[in-house]
């Protein structure tokens, strides 16, 4: 079925009165942040139309209506992955949605591996840049009214955004570097070979979301910031095999201060707005 993201957002404005212009995404490893958070309305992804199923464990699958003192958010709490075998049309749908709700601003989150040096398990990665290996494209084949497919990404992560994500990561008291962040489809993890390549390509982490959705955001016209929660040293780095446990046990460790980190992000972003 073709859901209208339209449709969507008029169904999520009939749940709250709350018309937020920033959302959080929430990958692996950001899950449990939202302790700061006051909630004024929960959807699970199922009752939302056209919504895919935040498949992977770990992933809650609920649209979070809520504010941060006076500033008011949306957050997806989990997402869809191209791994689970969803379109990757269907995986942004999301971010249309967020689009047609009025969103101007969203911040992609997610874990990923650390391949250049510095980039250890807990450091967070404002996303600077990224690399597209997942083999394919979010807007391959799909063409939505109002909107062009040939977008350009020169600047595809809002400079000022990685500005305001180092403050809030100061404030969180959480180490934070900048860097190229290269998507993979997965899911199974890379190969010390494939790190070895990726490092050579100028990839400072690898990880298997954000890149689709920050793209269909460009051509929806949003403001996009990237943070990648460091969980692991990628294959071949790291001495001991990988997991997907660990990648959700390293993240939720520091929950508390993700946490914080979310509401100065938000805060930060309203004051400088
Ligand atoms: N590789 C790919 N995706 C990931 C990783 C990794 O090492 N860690 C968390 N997501």
């Amino acid at each position: 079925m073709n859901h209208d993201s339209r449709t969507t957002a008029a169904f999520l404005k009939k749940q709250t009165s709350l018309r937020p212009t920033l959302a959080l995404v929430l990958g692996s490893g950001f899950q449990h942040s939202l302790s700061e958070l006051t909630v004024v309305k929960e959807i699970p992804f199922r009752e939302a139309p056209g919504f895919p199923a935040a498949g992977v464990s770990g992933h809650a699958g609920k649209i979070v209506f809520g504010t941060f003192g006076n500033v008011s958010v949306v957050v997806l709490k989990g997402r869809a992955h191209f791994y689970e075998g969803h379109s990757l049309d269907k995986v942004t749908f999301p971010i249309r949605v967020l689009a047609a709700l009025g969103i101007k601003t969203v911040l992609l989150t997610n874990a990923a591996g650390g391949i250049t040096s510095g980039l250890k398990p807990g450091t967070l990665m404002a996303i600077t840049d990224h690399i597209n290996l997942m083999g394919d494209n979010p807007l391959r084949g799909v063409t939505y009214p109002g909107t062009i497919q040939f977008i350009d990404l020169s600047v595809a992560y809002d400079p000022k955004l990685i500005k305001v994500s180092e403050q809030a990561a100061k404030a969180a008291k959480l180490p934070m570097k900048k860097g190229v962040y290269l998507a993979v489809h997965g899911p199974s993890f890379e190969t010390p070979a494939e790190i070895r390549a990726f490092a050579k390509l100028g990839a400072d982490a690898v990880g298997m979301s954000t890149v689709p959705e920050a793209i269909v955001a460009r051509q929806c016209g949003m403001r996009v910031a990237g943070v990648s929660c460091i969980s692991n040293l990628a294959a071949g780095i790291s001495k001991q095999p990988l997991s997907h446990q660990e990648v959700l046990e390293v993240a939720s460790r520091q929950a508390p201060s993700m946490a914080i980190f979310l509401r100065k992000f938000a805060e930060l972003h309203a004051a400088s707005a």
